[in-house]
């Protein structure tokens, strides 16, 4: 197929972009690299052995997007689908920025949208997430599960995102599309070529506990050990950003197959909590992470993991990867690059 990928030049982006092409698809990669380096578009040509087209294109700009998709069709054949991964995703700066969230990502998903239907594509596959659930009303969550408040507009984008592609799938049957709802993605090709390079001091918890590992931050603060978990500490279903990439790879065949709206939940089925990931990465690389124990993050909940038999029994996908493998490749990605893409 031909692919548009938005946001193909980012964490999750840049590793389906190579399961894409060595699935034999026909990639074209639209970033602003507002959250992303260039030099990525080579690391991906080294390890697929193909160089994607690339635009460097904001997915709020009508004219722009038109181009890309006018030149694919006068190079043969035009969009068969769109994976769209582009978007803000910081929650605390969303918090901070709830404007700037709301017009990139349901503007630009708006402008995308129709740009797309336009020139007669009218497949995608959405990057939602497992923060539409809110607190969880069921654990382990099924796609079932009503969806929850969100705290934070960037969870409201996705939430809201999800509704308006619904409601234009219904106005629309032609339109086949998939939301595919990530746990927590982490970990790194295991090349230690490509991986998760935040700005910054990083929010989440793996980026921050392999910037103690390489030295960069003295020690992890664990937000809370008071929750009704095992140990106290938060619960998250971890999932490797190789079998995650591997998941939209297929769910181009819910596409194929004229699904109509499929949800699925991207995740292992097993939670972890922040000392269960502490002690996996020790294990796993033989650095000692120093911790304290802090506050409780505002907005966090107890436990989130999934229930990922859909995906299994409709996709034929399932996580292949364990917490130490992520721990593993996480660590292998950060020591060979302490600056991410940076000098
Ligand atoms: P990322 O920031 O690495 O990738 C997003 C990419 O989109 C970046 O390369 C950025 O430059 C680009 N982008 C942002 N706004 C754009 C715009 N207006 N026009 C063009 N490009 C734009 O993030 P990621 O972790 O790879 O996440 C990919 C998607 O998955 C996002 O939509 C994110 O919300 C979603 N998601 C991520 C997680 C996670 O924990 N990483 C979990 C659930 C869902
Ligand atoms: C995981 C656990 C923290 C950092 C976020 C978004 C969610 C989705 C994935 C995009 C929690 C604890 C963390 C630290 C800690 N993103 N923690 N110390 O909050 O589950 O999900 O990323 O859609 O929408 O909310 O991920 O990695 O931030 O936290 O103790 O320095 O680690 O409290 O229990 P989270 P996370």
């Amino acid at each position: 197929m031909k692919i548009l990928v938005t946001g193909g030049a980012g964490f999750i982006g840049s590793h389906t972009v190579i399961k894409l092409i060595e699935s034999g698809h026909d990639v074209v990669i639209v970033d602003n690299l507002s959250n992303a380096n260039p030099k990525v578009l080579d690391r991906i040509a080294q390890l697929s052995g193909v160089k994607p087209a690339f635009a460097e294109v904001d997915i709020r700009d009508r004219e722009g997007l038109t181009k890309v998709c006018e030149q694919a069709a006068a190079d043969g054949r035009g969009f068969d689908a769109c994976i769209h991964f582009a978007g803000l995703k910081a929650v605390g700066e969303s918090v901070a920025k709830p404007w700037e969230y709301y017009e990139n990502n349901i503007g630009g998903t708006l402008t995308l949208l129709d740009v797309l239907r336009r020139h007669g594509c009218k497949n995608i596959i959405f990057s939602s997430s497992a923060t539409v659930y809110g607190d969880p009303a069921v654990i382990p969550i099924t796609e079932e599960c009503p969806k929850g408040h969100c705290t934070n507009p960037y969870g409201q984008t996705k939430s809201m995102l999800e509704e308006i592609m619904m409601d234009m799938q219904k106005a629309d049957p032609e339109w086949n599309i998939v939301l595919l709802r990530y746990f927590n993605p982490i970990g790194a090709h295991p090349s230690g070529l490509i991986g998760e390079d935040p700005n910054g001091i990083p929010n989440n918890l793996m980026p921050y506990i392999t910037q103690v590992a390489v030295g960069k931050l003295a020690e992890l603060g664990v937000f809370g050990d008071d929750y009704d978990t095992p140990d106290g500490t938060g619960v998250r279903d971890y999932i490797h950003v190789e079998d995650l990439a591997e998941g939209h790879v297929k769910a181009l065949q819910a596409i194929e197959s004229n699904c109509g709206l499929a949800v699925y939940n991207l995740g292992t089925g097993t939670g972890y909590s922040v000392l269960d990931v502490v002690k996996a990465f020790e294990k796993a690389t033989g650095v000692a992470i120093p911790y304290s124990i802090k506050p409780r993050r505002a907005g966090d909940i107890a436990a989130c993991y999934s229930d990922p038999a859909k995906a299994e029994a409709e996709l034929g996908w399932k996580a292949r990867y364990g917490i130490e493998d992520m721990c593993r490749d996480a660590w292998n990605w950060q020591s060979n690059n302490p600056d991410g893409y940076g000098e």
